[in-house]
């Protein structure tokens, strides 16, 4: 059976979701990659000047984040990590210190375990890294369907970077009312300024 899913921009976007995912599973040369998106992001200034990252632990096709989490804690700056809330898809932040501090949530997903004292507000991070599967150059965006961040950064007003490779960047994303850009897209080649 075909769910109903909105009007063209969001079948449009399911579809450049399907269809990017399926070349991801494709690549072969990811650590390569990896490498040359983390060592761009590890020079951008706004990294050197962040104390306070809120990041996502990476699974599935996402670019590694957990090389990038460890290099954050090495260089003494404070992580944090989203717990999701699927009843109202709300997210919060708690400091992560390491893995004792995370629960398996879902199949290969990890969160932290809610604790009051390591929650940090939205606008407390300096930068949030955000995830998603294709982009354009503006920073629209198309994540994994579940409009956590689009909901999360309605109320956040700090600087926001997403990891990609060139191939995910496209020339439009169809925009819906509630999608909320990224302000820099660093890819395997370039950083992006979407502003
Ligand atoms: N601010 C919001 N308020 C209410 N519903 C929202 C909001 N943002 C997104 N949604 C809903 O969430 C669903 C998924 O949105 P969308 O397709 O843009 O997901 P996404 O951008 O891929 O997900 P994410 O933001 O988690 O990366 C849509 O049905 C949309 O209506
Ligand atoms: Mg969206």
């Amino acid at each position: 059976m075909v769910k109903a899913i909105g009007g063209w921009e969001s079948i449009m976007k399911h579809q450049l979701r399907r269809k990017m995912m399926k070349r991801l599973r494709m690549l072969e040369n990811r650590s390569k990659l990896e490498q040359l998106i983390s060592t761009r992001l590890i020079q951008t200034s706004l990294w050197k000047e962040s104390r306070k990252i809120g990041f996502y632990y990476s699974i599935g096709l996402e670019w590694d984040t957990h090389w990038l989490i460890d290099q954050a804690l090495f260089e003494g700056k404070i992580v944090t990590l989203p717990r999701t809330n699927p009843d109202d898809k709300s997210m919060v932040f708690y400091r992560y210190i390491g893995r004792d501090c995370l629960e398996n949530v879902h199949q290969n997903l990890w969160e932290p375990i809610p604790d009051e004292k390591r929650l940090i507000e939205a606008n407390e991070h300096d930068f949030l890294l955000v995830p998603g599967v294709v982009f354009d150059k503006s920073g629209y965006r198309i994540g994994y369907g579940g409009g956590y961040y689009d909901r999360y950064l309605k109320n956040f007003s700090r600087p926001t970077i997403s990891i990609a490779i060139d191939e995910q960047i496209i020339d439009y994303i169809p925009r819906e009312i509630h999608d909320i850009p990224v302000g820099k897209i660093i890819t395997n080649t370039q950083v992006i300024d979407c502003t």
